[in-house]
């Protein structure tokens, strides 16, 4: 049997859709296999900021796009929890859109105080170690959780080896648990 004309323009109403989620997935993630040339898509892709108080100013809207994505990585975390909804819109994933330029979350705050924070502790100390080559990310604290795991040093199972006894003491060294 033939395929009505109804299914026909059924399937190239699905085969249009495709092709337009197809473009806008582009559109939102470019990968250039090559690596190169991204510049005119990113631009595109990613709007210059316009309400950085604390990154560096200069940085374009892919290299705040990747700084975000780390941070949202690195505390375990979406987009939403310090970007407010645009209640009008809906993006291409039927989410809701984020203001991102907006500073009505308190949590968006937090975050720069936080990055000034990490910002110092490797400018006044970390830096100053020699021959440092590790510094301090939201992630060494924050571990994939937006609170950071309390940590207990003395829960821990290792414990310190026996003390040596004075010279004068005559009863048996204390052997060390794990030989
Ligand atoms: C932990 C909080 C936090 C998370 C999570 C987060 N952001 Fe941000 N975002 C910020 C802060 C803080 C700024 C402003 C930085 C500044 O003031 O220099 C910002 C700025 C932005 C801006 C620039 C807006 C403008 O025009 O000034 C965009 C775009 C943005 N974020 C996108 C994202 C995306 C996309 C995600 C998820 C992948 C995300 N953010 C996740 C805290 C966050
Ligand atoms: C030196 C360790 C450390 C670093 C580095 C660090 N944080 Fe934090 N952060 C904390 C601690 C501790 C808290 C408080 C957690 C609590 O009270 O539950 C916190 C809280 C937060 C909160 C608030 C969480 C909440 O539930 O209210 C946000 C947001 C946050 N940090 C974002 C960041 C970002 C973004 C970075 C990197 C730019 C970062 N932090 C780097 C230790 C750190």
């Amino acid at each position: 049997m033939k395929p009505s004309s109804g299914l026909s323009s059924v399937a190239s109403a699905l085969l249009a859709a495709l092709v337009t989620f197809g473009a806008s997935t582009a559109a939102q993630t470019p990968k250039d296999p090559s690596g190169e040339n991204n510049t005119a898509r990113d631009q595109q892709s990613y709007p210059a900021p316009t309400n950085l108080k604390v990154l560096p100013k200069q940085i374009t809207g892919k290299q705040l796009h990747d700084i975000m994505e780390k941070w949202t990585l690195s505390l375990g975390v979406e987009c939403g929890a310090c970007h407010t909804n645009d209640p009008g819109h809906v993006g291409p994933d039927g989410k809701p859109s984020l203001k991102f330029a907006d500073d009505s979350k308190p949590m968006k705050e937090v975050a720069r105080s936080m990055y000034i924070m990490t910002e110092g502790i490797n400018t006044n100390y970390i830096s100053k170690l020699e021959g440092s080559g590790m510094p301090t990310t939201c992630g060494t604290c924050h571990r994939g959780r937006i609170s950071p795991e309390p940590y207990d040093p003395t829960a821990q199972q290792t414990k310190c080896p026996p003390v040596a006894p004075p010279p004068d003491d005559n009863s048996p060294a204390p052997q060390p648990a794990n030989p």
